[in-house]
């Protein structure tokens, strides 16, 4: 068994101070929108689990396809000695990488759900003799402190979750992550591309209702730590692809005018019947726009792999 160590870099009720001040500012705001990293608690994320293994999903295993076939790549490229992963959720396509990096002696999986922190860290440590698995809770979007650990450092961001951040939000993301590598260190990064509207959308609306019931799962949160009165049922589950921004937009939509009362706020927020609150976008992209935008933040496009059918793009790049 190796050591396995979680460390919480959000001081005592940090969260609770954000979630209130995501929520009035998204819900007082015009259109709605709420930040999707509410989400995960822990509902949320098993929800999100049985999302990667639905039929219209297909992004994960598109890029476990990918991971599989480049790991040994990847590990020779890199020569992690410490592997820090962005969103790790439940690391799950991860452990086919930590397997091919001989050399790793520190894996960092970093999340803001706590719950599958703990399960993926545990799971791994046992599985790996050796290996070092220091876990952070701690928010990618803000201050991020690295335990000081051996380079040289590789960071993964998969999933495609880079696209679940606005424009200005990922180019102000990649610079923070450029300044976590020294020279020569890589950024290995998942990110969907774009393609017909149909798969897209489907992708996002699928047929059992698992990815609806995620999306509404971020009104049961804000019952739950905030007092509020979301009836889920009074909303619909939509995804449009917005062709101009080339992502797709998950919203909840009113399905009649009503008033939630969020009491810790001391907030009551109107809803007009079909109104639609925005609750995350999934941008798509292309290389070269991949390619800009890390060059942008001081990081190199070395490597460019997709699956077979070319849905998904996996990207190494090196820090200038
Ligand atoms: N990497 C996994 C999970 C992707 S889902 C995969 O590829 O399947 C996105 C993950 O990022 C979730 O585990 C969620 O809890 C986490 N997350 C979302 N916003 C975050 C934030 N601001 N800071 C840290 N983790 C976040
Ligand atoms: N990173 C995932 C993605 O953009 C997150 C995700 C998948 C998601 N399905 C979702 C977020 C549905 C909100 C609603 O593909």
């Amino acid at each position: 068994m190796s050591p396995f160590r979680l460390t919480r870099t959000l001081p005592e009720d940090a969260a609770g101070a954000a979630l209130r001040a995501d929520v009035r500012a998204g819900l007082t705001g015009s259109p709605k929108t709420l930040p999707p990293k509410w989400f995960y608690d822990a509902r949320g994320s098993e929800l999100f689990e049985e999302i990667t293994t639905l039929p219209e999903y297909y992004p994960t295993r598109a890029e476990r396809e990918i991971l599989l076939e480049r790991a040994d790549e990847i590990a020779a490229v890199s020569g992690a000695r410490t592997l820090v992963e962005l969103g790790s959720g439940s690391s799950e396509k991860t452990r086919h990488l930590i397997a091919a990096l001989d050399g790793l002696r520190t894996y960092v999986p970093v999340d803001v759900s706590e719950s599958a922190l703990t399960r993926a860290g545990q799971t791994l440590a046992a599985e790996r003799p050796g290996l070092d698995v220091h876990a952070l809770v701690a928010d990618f979007t803000a201050e991020l402190t690295l335990p000081e650990t051996p380079g040289p450092r590789l960071v993964a961001f998969l999933g495609g979750t880079i696209g679940n951040l606005l424009p200005d939000e990922r180019s102000a993301f990649l610079s923070k992550v450029r300044a976590l590598l020294a020279p020569g260190d890589a950024l290995l990064l998942g990110t969907d591309l774009v393609k017909d509207e149909k798969t897209l959308v489907r992708a996002y609306d699928d047929a059992a209702g698992v990815t609806a019931a995620f999306n509404k799962n971020v009104l049961n949160v804000v019952n739950r730590e905030l007092g509020a009165d979301f009836d889920p049922d009074a909303f619909d589950h939509v995804a449009v692809w917005d062709a101009e921004h080339e992502w797709v937009e998950m919203r909840l939509r009113s399905r009649t005018a009503q008033s939630v009362k969020i009491p810790a706020l001391e907030l009551v927020v109107d809803f007009a019947e079909g109104e639609e609150l925005r609750t995350e976008v999934s941008a798509k992209f292309r290389q070269e726009g991949v390619r800009a935008e890390l060059s942008a933040a001081g990081l190199d496009l070395t490597r460019w792999w997709t699956d077979g059918e070319g849905r998904f793009a996996l990207s190494l790049s090196v820090a200038r």
